[in-house]
């Protein structure tokens, strides 16, 4: 078989990317590429979802008596033990736990990085194979080097990230992230088990004709919301339009077409639930941060997400995010119907 040293895996990329920095640690990369490494252990285990009638449904015991792992604290498992493992980790938030896990070991508490992720977004589509994903954002830790992380090194607004990405397990297997540097995409070749280069330097196009949201609460969205969507709606070629409504349910796979093809989404505040159901720093804050990057915009519908200054790990807040110009059209609406 021949190589084709004109493709980079994610590992090559990370490690060029150092090289550009001689005073660079190389912290991050390694970080990358550990994040790289629970990715593929999750990949294997989703590709295997569709055989739970054969191997044993998730949370039970399987036909050869063991028990079987339930996919989400499966990812949230295999996340925590390869940033607990590597060298650039002081400790982890995750959306699967309670609480920060904080590592405390010699290397980890003279590590400069602090993880929050979301294991396995989408889950509740695993069972109808529907593409889901692993959400993650990078900050530098802001308590003393040499001593254990504290809860201050996670409770950092947005605009703090280092990097975010996410991976979304589809079609094909994709590891997104971005630094302020810009945002790169790798596609998993499985024939060598690498992540490589596959979307360099993504944009997310300023116009798009994509827009995102649960249709179904519509009547339980404030009166702004409602406008932008009926607009949408009424898009025509004369005004940019038509507009298509997308909305799959699993923000990883929606955020992801949205900022390849250009468009926005959209999880807004209901009556019932004013903060809406997404979690600010697993899910809102990466994307916002990766999506900013890319050039498009991020916001709760109030203010920019990336500032948001967060109270509690587990807060939810309402969220839109997408290119620029539908951003700012959406903006309008909210505007005028304050
Ligand atoms: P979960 O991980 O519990 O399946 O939630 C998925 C999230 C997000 O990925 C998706 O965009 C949103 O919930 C969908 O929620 P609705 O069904 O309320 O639209």
């Amino acid at each position: 078989m021949q190589i084709n040293r004109n493709i980079l895996t994610l590992d090559e990329f990370t490690l060029q990317q150092l090289r550009e920095f001689p005073q660079a640690t190389g912290e991050l990369s390694s970080l990358l590429r550990d994040i790289g490494l629970a990715a593929k252990r999750i990949n294997v285990e989703v590709n295997k979802a569709g055989l739970v009638d054969i191997l044993g449904d998730y949370g039970t015991t399987n036909v050869q008596g063991e028990d079987v792992k339930k996919l989400d604290i499966y990812a949230n498992t295999q996340m925590m033990g390869v940033l607990k493992h590597g060298i650039s980790c002081a400790g982890i938030g995750s959306e699967e736990l309670d609480d920060v896990v904080v590592f405390d070991d010699e290397v980890s508490n003279n590590s400069k990085y602090v993880v929050l992720f979301d294991p396995l977004d989408g889950s509740g589509n695993i069972d109808v194979n529907i593409s889901i994903g692993t959400i993650f954002g990078v900050y530098r830790r802001v308590s003393e080097i040499g001593k254990p992380c504290t809860r201050e090194d996670f409770l950092q607004p947005g605009k703090r990230q280092v990097a975010a990405g996410y991976i979304v397990y589809g079609s094909s297997t994709m590891l997104v992230y971005g630094t302020r540097r810009g945002v790169n995409g790798f596609t998993l070749d499985p024939a060598i088990g690498e992540f490589c280069l596959s979307h360099p330097n993504i944009k997310c196009p300023p116009a798009g004709n994509i827009y995102s949201v649960n249709h179904g609460h519509f009547f339980r969205y404030n009166e702004g919301v409602r406008s932008y969507i009926t607009a949408c709606q009424q898009k025509t070629k004369d005004n940019g339009g038509p507009y298509t409504q997308r909305y799959i349910g699993s923000m990883v796979a929606d955020v992801h077409r949205n900022l390849i093809k250009g468009g926005i989404f959209m999880y807004p505040g209901t009556t019932d639930k004013p903060k809406g159901k997404l979690r600010l720093m697993y899910e809102c804050n990466p994307f916002a941060f990766i999506t900013e990057v890319a050039g498009g915009r991020a916001t709760n519908g109030i203010q920019r997400i990336l500032d948001i200054q967060p109270t509690e790990l587990h807060q939810r807040s309402a969220f839109f995010v997408g290119s620029k110009d539908m951003m700012d059209e959406l903006d309008t609406h909210l505007a005028k119907a304050q």
